[in-house]
């Protein structure tokens, strides 16, 4: 066998190191990927929801992901069934699993509106709700979650609990909210619904 130079341990060496820590990344993704097979029949293949029941988790922030889940955990973010499931996780896992879904691409819900009412949300959301929820409330980077697109009965019932208090709204929000269901009633929200509703992410 022939020997190997120096040059070209060193070299080996080199590049093993430069995989380790490259890899750390992968292997956030190869664990979010195994342990989210369990969400898959609630939230769809990849995070892509197919029910009207379940919201659509791929393609939102990790940092928004990792927030939502642990209030979940705490207990502070009402819900039907995710308390118990994220009380089931570290937050170690909860994090590996923002990787994954984060890198996952949104497809919005394939939903019927009214052409009419959404014109109207929009106006509405431009007014009140735009400077957060960006590009019709499909910037990942906003941190607030995807609404463009999203299920339409859990925009619904969300917007509700913001409104009955149930779910806290960040301060700002909470302000917006209330102008504009002062000035437009259960019928503004109904809009702003319709238009998220009807978003089409490509
Ligand atoms: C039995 C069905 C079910 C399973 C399994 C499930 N979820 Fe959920 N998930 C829901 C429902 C329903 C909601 C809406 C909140 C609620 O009522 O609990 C939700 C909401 C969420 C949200 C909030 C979405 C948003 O836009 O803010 C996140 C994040 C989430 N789930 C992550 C997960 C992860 C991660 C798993 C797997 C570890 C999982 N879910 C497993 C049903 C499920
Ligand atoms: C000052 C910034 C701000 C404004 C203005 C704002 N939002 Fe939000 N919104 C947020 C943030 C931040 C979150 C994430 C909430 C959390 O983490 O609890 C959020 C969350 C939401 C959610 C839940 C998303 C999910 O996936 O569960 C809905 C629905 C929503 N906002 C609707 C609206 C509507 C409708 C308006 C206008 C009337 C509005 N927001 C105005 C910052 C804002």
């Amino acid at each position: 066998m022939k020997k190997k130079s120096l040059a070209k341990r060193l070299f080996t060496g080199l590049a093993l190191v430069g995989c380790v820590t490259l890899s750390s990344n992968v292997y956030a993704l190869d664990r979010g990927e195994l342990m989210a097979n369990t969400c898959a029949g609630c939230h769809g293949p990849n995070g892509v929801s197919h029910g009207p029941a379940t919201p659509s988790i791929a393609g939102m922030s990790a940092d928004y992901f990792k927030e939502s889940m642990l209030a979940y955990k705490e207990g502070t973010r009402p819900s039907t069934i995710m308390m118990r499931i994220a009380k089931g996780y570290s937050e170690a896992e909860i994090a590996q699993m923002a990787t994954y879904f984060s890198a996952q691409k949104f497809e919005s819900a394939p939903q019927k509106t009214d052409a009419k009412m959404v014109s109207m949300g929009q106006k509405i959301h431009t007014k009140y709700c735009e400077k957060c929820h960006s590009e019709n409330g499909s910037l990942k980077e906003d941190d607030s979650g995807i609404l463009a697109g999203q299920w339409r009965p859990y925009l619904q019932y969300n917007l509700h609990d913001f409104i009955a208090g149930g779910r806290e709204a960040p301060k700002k929000m909470a302000k917006k909210l209330e102008e504009m269901h002062a000035k437009y009633g259960d019928k503004g929200v109904q809009q702003l619904i319709e238009f998220y509703s009807a978003q089409e992410t490509k």
